[in-house]
């Protein structure tokens, strides 16, 4: 197991360029299901979740290939049963529930186990899929659902207790591209990932409107074709990097952004007394770090919100702000597992009943911690570039899986950072 062991106090400077989406890159691998010709995927990060999803796609028979950013991928002849073993080690391989239940008619998943940030359940999910004609069974830990006759279109309340659902919307929109009629998704996520996900099926042949709004409506197709994409860039890569320099930067450039999907973050960052300025095509900023800083009151909500998964980075950001923060996270209330490490290292910082009030102090000192989750271990980063002193994050392998090439992207802003590996 590897560590990261960061020495703090560096000025990050410079410019780097943010990679695809994670979180597009994964559904989209999975939608590849969907059809036997060839895909052909650009900019998709090298991550090891979405490594996990390239061999889900191999294990079920798939053919494919990446080098250097580009995965080709053909599920000419597929299985309908994504083996256990992969499965449970991320909880996102439930999207080839979708396209492999329209393909195949039948699919056979384990239920995914429960997750540090918070128990999510894949009711939802579940609940789509059967409103489209699938029958479920769970045995053994596996849910099998099968629709012997295809799925057909239907109208669909996709809200759930805590909001709309991103991959539960994926799933019930992949499924129905080839169910018979339309289907309506009522209450569906409006995440930028999700309309690049609606786009890439739409590229295939499919009949996808309102995606990125909170009604996606689907005319199934008889089938869908190969199709060449481009991944949108990340924007919680990119999030995680304007924090960075916000909390140890001068003047550190990042390219290959998305403007508007920057702007909840963008506008938490700006608010705490940093400035961040766009070019005029919105795909490169530059963050200048502000001395005289203040407090934030931040609540997490579904896009355009302020995204749960910048949570932990900005919490990192705000616990040497001048001032009281709040940050409350609606969506995954008990998503605070970062801050008893952040504490660890001088921070001060209550959680209670998913809020956390910081109170920033002067400054933190380094400590052994302990990633526990992908952006939390992001968090740690972020806190052991400003501390004193050299901060050892073990369980690095958190944030290997969605953050691509984290220590050279680092090093090339002047942090002072070394991988090393576990005894
Ligand atoms: N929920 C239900 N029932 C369901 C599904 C979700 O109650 O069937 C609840 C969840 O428990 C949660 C809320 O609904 O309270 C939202 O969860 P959602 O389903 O949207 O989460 P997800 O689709 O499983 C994606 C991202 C997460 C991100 C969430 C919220 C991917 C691969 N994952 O997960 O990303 O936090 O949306 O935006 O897209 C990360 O990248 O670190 C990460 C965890």
């Amino acid at each position: 197991m590897d560590k990261l062991v960061v020495h703090g106090g560096a000025t990050l400077r410079g410019a780097i360029n943010i990679s695809g989406s994670k979180n597009a890159s994964l559904p989209i691998l999975a939608a590849t299901l969907l059809t036997g010709e060839d895909c052909i995927i650009r900019r998709v990060p090298d991550v090891s979740d979405t490594n996990y999803m390239i061999q889900i796609l191999s294990a079920l028979g798939a053919d494919v290939e990446r080098s250097s950013g580009t995965v080709r991928a053909t599920c000419a002849d597929v299985s309908d049963q994504a083996p256990y073993e992969l499965v449970r080690r991320m909880r996102a391989s439930i999207c080839v529930m979708g396209p492999l239940l329209a393909r195949k008619g039948r699919c056979v998943v384990s239920l995914p186990g429960g997750c540090v940030i918070g128990d999510r359940p894949v009711d939802l999910h579940l609940r789509g899929l059967e409103a489209l004609g699938a029958k479920i069974e769970f045995e053994g830990g596996n849910i099998t659902l099968t629709a012997k006759d295809g799925l057909r279109g239907a109208e669909i309340d996709l809200r759930g207790t805590h909001g709309p659902t991103v991959l539960g919307t994926d799933n019930v929109m992949m499924a129905a591209t080839l169910a018979e009629g339309i289907t309506i998704i009522e209450s569906a996520a409006a995440e930028p990932e999700v309309l690049d996900l609606a786009n890439f099926l739409n590229s295939m042949g499919a009949k996808i409107t309102g995606a990125g709004t909170r009604r996606i409506v689907i005319e199934g197709v008889k089938e869908l074709h190969g199709v060449e994409h481009t991944v949108i860039p990340d924007r919680i890569e990119a999030g995680t990097f304007m924090a960075a320099a916000a909390l140890a930067g001068d003047g550190v450039t990042l390219r290959r952004v998305c403007r508007e999907h920057l702007k909840a973050i963008t506008a938490a960052i700006e608010q705490s007394g940093h400035r961040i300025d766009f070019n005029e095509a919105g795909d490169v900023c530059t963050v200048h770090r502000n001395e005289m800083t203040q407090g934030v009151n931040l609540v997490t909500a579904p896009y355009p919100g302020y995204p749960t998964d910048m949570q932990a980075q900005m919490t990192a950001l705000l616990a040497t702000t001048p001032g009281i923060s709040v940050i409350k996270d609606t969506i995954f209330p008990q998503r605070f597992m970062h801050c008893a490490e952040l504490k660890r290292m001088g921070a001060d910082i209550r959680v209670d009943n998913g809020t956390a009030v910081v109170h920033g102090v002067a400054q933190l000192s380094a400590a052994p911690v302990m990633a526990s989750d992908l952006r939390a271990s992001a968090a740690l980063v972020l806190a052991a570039l400003k501390a004193k002193g050299s901060t050892e994050i073990s369980r690095l392998y958190h944030i290997d899986r969605g953050y691509e090439l984290i220590d050279e992207k680092l090093l090339m802003l002047g942090a002072h950072v070394e991988r090393v590996k576990d005894r």
